[in-house]
């Protein structure tokens, strides 16, 4: 007998934010310049600071929220700190990340859908990461100890944490209202960063 290809469930939630998500994602993939023959490290380097821009002031807002759902735990899924630290190894001093633009113009937090929305985007971005990496270190000799630590920032761990995050978000009962919400903050998550990258000029 022919063996069956196994299923794989997907939560409505997940239909839904690809459904709702995957043209933006799309198009901005296609305007990031990791696989521009004209990325230098200075460029690189122009990128991560405008990355650096972004996540820290949504990840502080993300927890000055306290919409946080209270069995999420978000510490270690932060990436400001990786990024601040491939900062300081591509040769940007202190002061200099301490007076990066940073973003304003961030999606809302009101509700424990909003930050579901935003997180699928942040973890999301870890799985694109892994062929990053690859591209970056061949083109620019940049590894995790020298300024691309943030591309793979949960090294092996990366394809477990995005199933442990599928799985969380699998496992919340939601009605279709608050999936809704989940959403409309990935998309805007989506929309805001790219503006983002946009205002600092590092996009194509
Ligand atoms: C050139 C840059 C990028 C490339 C090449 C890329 C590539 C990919 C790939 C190949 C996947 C699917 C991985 C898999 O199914 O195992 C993926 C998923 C994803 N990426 Fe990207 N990505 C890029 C940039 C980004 C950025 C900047 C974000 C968000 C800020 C992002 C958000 C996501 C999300 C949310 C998913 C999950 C989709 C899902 O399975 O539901 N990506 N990306």
């Amino acid at each position: 007998m022919q063996a069956k290809a196994r299923e794989v469930y997907v939560p409505p939630v997940l239909q839904d934010l690809r459904a709702g998500t995957a043209d933006l994602h799309i198009a901005l993939e296609k305007r990031l310049p990791f696989f521009s023959d004209a990325l230098d490290i200075q460029a690189f380097q122009r990128l991560m600071q405008a990355y650096y821009g972004f996540y820290l002031p949504l990840e502080s807002a993300l927890l000055d929220s306290h919409c946080i759902p209270a069995d999420f735990d978000l510490t270690p899924r932060l990436k400001t700190a990786t990024l601040h630290g491939d900062l300081q190894a591509l040769g940007v001093a202190d002061e200099a990340i301490n007076r990066l633009p940073i973003c304003s113009q961030l999606p809302q937090i009101n509700s424990g859908a909003s930050c579901l929305g935003i997180l699928y985007v942040l973890e999301g971005a870890t799985l694109g990461g892994q062929i990053l990496r690859r591209e970056i270190s061949a083109r620019l000799g940049l590894e995790a100890d020298n300024g691309a630590a943030f591309l793979d920032v949960y090294g092996a761990a990366t394809g477990r944490r995005w199933r442990d995050f599928m799985e969380y978000l699998g496992s919340r009962p939601m009605d279709a209202d608050e999936r809704k919400a989940v959403v409309a903050a990935a998309h805007t998550t989506f929309s805001c960063f790219e503006r983002w990258l946009e205002s600092r000029e590092v996009l194509a």
